[in-house]
């Protein structure tokens, strides 16, 4: 079958044999997922509606179809999640602790935890632009049969066995690892089906894109002032263009395809930046380095930091390859 024609959901079983662990469990958790992007997707195409004409959401008593995108986006993975009798925990930015699921009372067998930011770049939505959700998945290290613990959520981005995140863009896009590799599915609207659109994904080894909030220069180590000044220079293929959506996953997304360097990093008003380790980073740099791309918080790769909680925040500087080692160089 040419790729033009596989669905996601063919992918997921063609290639669950690569998989290290039941084969078939990972399956179905991608499923899950899967799903609650469709819904999600759905949400995030009518949102310009709601304040319009009341039947856009699905109004009820209680007036959810107000509610904000992010909640409702954490409402339905969770929901879709809890279902699949796979996943002992769910960690997201819109919760402060863990959840711990224990679903059909099955003893807490279930062996996987996720880790979400439901909805990324929510400061886009009321603008009509790109948004997405981030997804990062791990085998918990707590014994099976007893409760989810913190441990299970705080490991080093290495230990990672998926990660993945949904662009809701001009098109809509779910793109994942499983450590073989980066693919990416768009989403035919009208049939409901991802497609495999963006086989064997991976960063020019560099670029000519910068992404920044340079609103916040002033306050930026000086290692990050000069290597944004380098950026602007003329010299050779320099000076690079900018480009800064705002939201990461848009962001990362244009880069990997176009080539280019993300940045979030430190400043004298947020010593650790903004992005956090556990659903914002880990899954973002586990795609880029199976994209033959680099994520590193300045100094050292992003993946082998060892957490330390749940919302942990940590500078970033993601992308092509010889971008990042080049900002590395700058910030040593
Ligand atoms: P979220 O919407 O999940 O809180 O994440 C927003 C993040 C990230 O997507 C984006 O790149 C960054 O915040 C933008 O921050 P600034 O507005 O400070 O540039
Ligand atoms: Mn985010
Ligand atoms: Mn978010």
């Amino acid at each position: 079958m040419t790729n033009q024609y596989k669905t996601l959901g063919e992918f997921i079983i063609e290639h669950q044999d690569s998989f290290k662990y039941s084969s078939g469990e990972l399956s179905r958790l991608l499923n899950g997922i899967r799903l609650a992007a469709k819904v999600v997707n759905h949400e995030v195409n009518k949102a310009g509606l709601v304040d319009i004409i009341g039947e856009a959401g699905d109004t009820n008593i209680q007036g959810e179809n107000q509610q904000k995108l992010d909640v409702l986006a954490n409402e339905k993975f969770i929901q879709t999640l809890k279902k699949r009798e796979i996943v002992c925990g769910i960690a997201s930015e819109e919760e402060d602790d863990f959840i711990s699921i224990n679903s059909f009372d099955n003893n807490h067998q279930n062996k996987y935890v996720v880790l979400i930011d439901p909805l990324d770049g929510s400061s886009n939505i009321d603008v009509n632009v790109s948004v997405g959700t981030i997804f990062s998945i791990y085998r918990r290290v707590t014994p099976v049969g007893t409760p989810v613990q913190l441990e299970d959520f705080l490991q080093p981005g290495i230990n990672q066995i998926a990660a993945g995140y949904i662009v809701y863009g001009t098109s809509t896009m779910l793109v994942y690892t499983t450590g073989d590799g980066v693919n990416g599915f768009t989403l035919n609207p009208a049939l409901g089906t991802f497609y495999l659109s963006h086989p064997n994904m991976s960063f020019p080894e560099t670029g000519k894109i910068y992404s920044v909030n340079e609103g916040n220069y002033v306050h930026f180590p000086q290692g990050v002032k000069n290597y944004i000044k380098y950026c602007q220079q003329e010299e050779g293929d320099r000076p690079y263009t900018s480009r800064y959506i705002g939201s990461l996953v848009s962001d990362f997304h244009r880069n990997m395809i176009k080539g280019g360097i993300y940045m979030y990093p430190k400043s004298s008003v947020a010593s650790e930046g903004k992005l956090r380790l556990l659903y914002e980073c880990n899954p973002m740099a586990f795609i880029a380095e199976q994209a033959n791309g680099l994520a590193s918080d300045g100094k050292k790769r992003i993946m082998e930091i060892e957490p330390t909680e749940l919302h942990q925040r940590v500078p970033f500087f993601c992308g092509s390859r010889k971008m990042v080692e080049k900002a590395e160089e700058f910030m040593k």
